[in-house]
């Protein structure tokens, strides 16, 4: 075992995150967690590591951290302990058989993604057991850990954050966002359903291009134009806000009319077309809630009402 991790700092239970040697513990070592201990090893903090599937560690200790030999022994280890899981099922899962009294006084920062409410619900968990719990949405991939130009929402208590900037600040730049937990949560999803559906947009176009011989190379810079969309999000902005969605520039029914077309360009070339055809829906919707005449941004009505409740 490397004498930079476990028992680096005796295994206080201090969370005093201005101190630069600070000991560290990191659950999860998918891509982001190895990142992220790479990242507090790189900048000489005592790094304990544990993972369901040990053999990920094995980088890592070659590169001094410590491997606890359980759950328990991770979090012992060191006052932040930082949670790279899946999702808060897997904390429970990791963390839900270590003895409730070895985390008073700890913090736990949890980079896992999950639900607003699922981080609330974390939030709790940690407070029972005397911890406290920072969430965090890490808006950048793996490559991005240890960069002062990535950003990481956080939110909870005020002073668990300022105690602990100094190490959060390690792994990328930190916002603090607020003190209901949900809420990085939430401007994490935001930025997720944004991030996903635009990204699968562009699988989708590959594979068109691909079944017309094109290949992804060759559409990159019209890929590149067609997803920079900050002239339509900052016109949409303000009239979004205002609750204006009138038609004077776009009309719903023309969006309708599109997006049919992109439909049928997919099926016409043999391509799978549920993410058009959602697209198609969602303004058929818009359509039939009686927006034909409005902008398209009217869809942010109709897409505010449940899907099974409309009349
Ligand atoms: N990768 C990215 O680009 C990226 C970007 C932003 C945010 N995130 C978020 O960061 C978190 C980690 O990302 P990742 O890419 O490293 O995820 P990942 O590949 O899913 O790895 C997650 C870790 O969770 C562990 N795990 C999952 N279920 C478990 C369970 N039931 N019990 C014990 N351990 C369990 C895995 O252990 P094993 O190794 O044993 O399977 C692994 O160490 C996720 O919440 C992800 O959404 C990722």
């Amino acid at each position: 075992m490397s004498d930079r991790g476990i028992g680096g700092d005796n295994g206080d239970n201090s969370s005093n995150g201005h101190n630069s040697n600070a000991s560290v513990t990191v659950i999860g070592l998918g891509p982001m967690g190895q990142a992220m201990a790479g990242a507090f090893l790189d900048r000489g903090h005592p790094v304990t590591v544990w993972n369901r599937t040990p053999s990920r560690a094995d980088a890592l200790v070659a590169r001094g951290a410590g491997l606890a030999g359980s759950a328990e022994e991770a979090v012992r280890a060191a006052g932040v302990v930082v949670l790279s899981l899946t999702d808060y099922d897997a904390m429970y899962a990791v963390l839900g058989g270590v003895d409730p009294a070895v985390f008073a006084g700890r913090v736990l920062v949890n980079l896992s993604s999950d639900t607003p409410e699922r981080a609330r619900a974390g939030a709790a968990w940690a407070a029972e057991r005397g911890a406290g719990h920072l969430t965090g949405g890490v808006l950048t991939p793996p490559s991005g850990i240890g960069s002062s130009e990535a950003t990481t929402f956080y939110s909870g208590p005020p002073d668990v954050f300022e105690a602990h900037r100094p190490v959060l600040e390690v792994l990328t730049a930190a916002e603090y966002k607020g003190e209901d937990p949900g809420l990085a949560a939430l401007l994490y999803q935001l930025n997720m359903v944004m991030f996903w559906t635009s990204l699968t947009s562009y699988w989708q176009a590959v594979a068109l291009a691909g079944a017309h011989g094109l290949k992804a190379a060759d559409i990159l810079p019209l890929a590149l134009d067609a997803t920079n969309l900050t002239q339509f999000l900052e016109f949409y902005t303000p009239r979004v806000d205002a609750g204006d969605h009138s038609g004077d520039v776009d009309r719903l029914a023309m969006g309708l009319a599109s997006a049919e077309h992109v439909l049928h360009t997919m099926r016409d070339a043999g391509v799978d077309g549920t993410l058009p055809a959602a697209v198609a829906e969602v303004f058929r919707r818009g359509v039939a809630s009686g927006h034909a005449g409005d902008s398209c941004s009217s869809l942010v009505e109709v897409l505010k009402v449940p899907a099974g409740s409309r009349g």
